[in-house]
């Protein structure tokens, strides 16, 4: 026997009914399916920390060149790109390339080139050489040099920051998020 239109309108609003819910739950579980996914996208530390800084055919042989470092770390939801500190990076004739914190060791001011064969700190007037041999002012220790790699025309900086004050080089861990960073000369 034929179902009335009654009937048959009832069960089409049944199964529409059972299909928004299907879609509904479907949609709840994306964000699920997001928080366990989105960790497993994280870049890898298979950099050893290097960030790239600039290409080698940027920097003039002898001449000193501040660099800010950028990074990008993504956590979760959230991701942060920025600043998280600076280096001095300086090409030598034979191609090598060094890189030196822009972080007076005195007491944390951001090194400038004074002259064009020395740097300089304006706080307290502590002066460096180019390769970061302090030679005068009340900076405890030379300039902090850093890790450099140079990869397919590209120099990378692995960087830290050090204790200052203090006239022992002592590492204080890797600065990998620009959101620690973001204070730093
Ligand atoms: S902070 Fe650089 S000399 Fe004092």
């Amino acid at each position: 026997m034929a179902e009335s239109p009654k009937a048959e309108r009832r069960g089409f609003l049944k199964l529409l009914a059972g299909a928004l819910a299907a879609a509904a739950g479907a949609l709840a579980t994306v964000p699920v399916l997001g928080s366990v996914v989105t960790p497993l996208m994280k870049p890898k530390a298979d950099d050893g920390g290097l960030l790239r800084a600039v290409s080698v055919t940027e920097l003039q042989d002898g001449v000193p060149r501040r660099v800010e470092l950028v990074s990008t770390v993504i956590d979760g939801w959230s991701r942060a790109v920025g600043v998280i500190g600076a280096v001095w990076l300086l090409k030598k004739p034979d191609g090598t390339v060094s890189a030196l914190s822009t972080i007076c060791p005195h007491s944390g001011c951001s090194i400038n080139q004074k002259t064009k064969s020395t740097y300089g700190c304006p706080c307290h007037d502590s002066t460096f050489e180019l390769d970061g041999n302090a030679t005068d002012g009340p900076s405890p220790r030379p300039m902090d040099p850093l890790e450099v790699q140079v990869k397919d025309k590209d120099v990378f900086v692995k960087y830290r920051r050090f204790k200052i004050g203090v006239k022992e080089k002592q590492e204080l861990g890797a600065v990998d998020c620009p959101r620690r960073g973001r204070d730093l000369a």
